[in-house]
C-alpha cells in the first residue's frame, strides 16, 4: 500500500477525475477528505470506499469561496490532527469565444480553478509547513500550456494553476513540501462529455494514441506525485495525454 498512514484531501472529488483519485487513494491505505459542493455526491462516492474500510470524511465545500475553502483544510486537520496529501481537482468550464465572453464567466472560472486552489495552499501550507512534510498536487490541463480557442479563461487558469505550483514549490521545497502538477489531455468525464460528438472526432485525430483517455489514467500519475516515490520531484508538470501534446 502505497499511501498507507497517510491523509489525504480531495476537492471535486464526486466524480470523474476527483472520483477516481478517491478510489485510487482508498485502494492504496489512505485516509480520506473528499469534497464538492454536493454533499449527496460526495456521500455516494465515500459510502463504497468506506464499506472497504477505508476512513473517509465528505465535505460540502465551494473551493471558490475562501472561507469554504479554509473551512475545508481546518475540518480535515481536526479529523486527523495532520494532512499529508492535497489534491486540487475541482475544475469548471465556461466556454465562448473572448469577444463574447461574460465577466460572470471569466470570473467564475478564474475564482473555482486557480484562485480556489490558491485558498486551499495558502491554507495547508501552514499545517504542512509544521509538519515539515507534504505532497500538493494541482490539476491542471494540456490547455494551460498550448491555449485553447473558446477556453481563454479555463486556458489562463490552467496556466496560472502552472505558475502557482512552480512558485509554490520554489517556496516551500526548504520546508519538505512538494508541488506539482498534472496536466491530463481529454478525459473522458462529464466535462468533455458535453462536447459535440464532430468535436471528439476531431479531438481524438490530434492525439498519437488515438483515444480518449480514463480518468484512472490521471488517477495513477497523481499517486505517484502524492507517493513517496516522488519525493524527490517538485515543480513538476506531468503530462497525461496520450501525446498529444509534445
Ligand atoms: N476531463 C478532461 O478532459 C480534463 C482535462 C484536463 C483537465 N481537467 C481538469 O480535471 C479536473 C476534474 O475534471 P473532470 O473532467 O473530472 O470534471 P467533472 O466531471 O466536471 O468534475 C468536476 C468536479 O469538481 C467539482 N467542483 C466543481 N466546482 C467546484 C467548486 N467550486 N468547489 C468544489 N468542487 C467543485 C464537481 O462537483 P460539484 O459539481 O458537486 O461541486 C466535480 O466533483 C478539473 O480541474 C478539470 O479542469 C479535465
Amino acid at each position: 500500500m502505497r499511501l498507507k498512514n497517510k491523509v489525504a484531501v480531495v476537492t471535486g472529488a464526486s466524480r470523474g477525475i476527483g472520483k477516481a483519485i478517491a478510489e485510487c487513494f482508498g485502494k492504496e491505505g489512505a485516509s480520506l477528505v473528499l469534497c464538492s459542493r454536493n454533499l449527496d455526491a460526495v456521500e455516494a462516492v465515500a459510502k463504497p470506499l468506506r464499506d472497504q474500510g477505508c476512513t473517509v470524511v465528505a465535505i460540502a465545500a465551494d473551493v471558490s469561496v475562501r472561507e469554504q475553502a479554509e473551512n475545508l483544510i481546518t475540518s480535515a486537520q481536526e479529523h486527523f490532527t495532520r494532512i499529508d496529501i492535497l489534491v486540487n481537482n475541482a475544475g469548471i468550464t465556461r466556454d465562448s469565444l473572448l469577444v463574447r465572453m461574460k465577466d460572470e464567466d471569466w470570473d467564475q472560472v478564474i475564482q473555482t480553478n486557480l484562485t480556489g486552489a490558491s485558498y486551499t495552499i495558502r491554507a495547508i501550507a501552514r499545517i504542512m509547513m509544521k509538519q515539515r512534510s507534504g505532497s500538493i498536487i494541482n490539476i491542471s490541463s494540456v490547455v494551460g500550456i498550448t491555449g485553447n480557442a473558446g477556453q481563454a479563461n479555463y486556458a489562463a487558469a490552467k496556466a496560472g494553476l502552472i505558475g502557482l505550483t512552480k512558485s509554490a514549490a520554489k517556496e516551500l521545497a526548504r520546508r519538505g513540501i512538494r508541488v506539482n502538477a498534472i496536466a491530463p489531455g481529454f478525459i473522458e468525464t462529464d466535462m468533455t462529455s458535453r462536447l459535440a460528438p464532430q468535436d471528439q472526432e476531431r479531438i481524438t485525430t490530434q492525439i498519437p494514441m488515438a483515444v480518449l483517455g480514463k480518468p484512472e489514467d490521471v488517477a495513477y500519475g497523481v499517486l505517484f506525485l502524492a507517493s513517496d516515490e516522488s519525493c524527490y520531484v517538485t515543480g513538476q508538470v506531468l503530462q497525461i495525454d496520450g501525446g498529444m501534446v509534445m
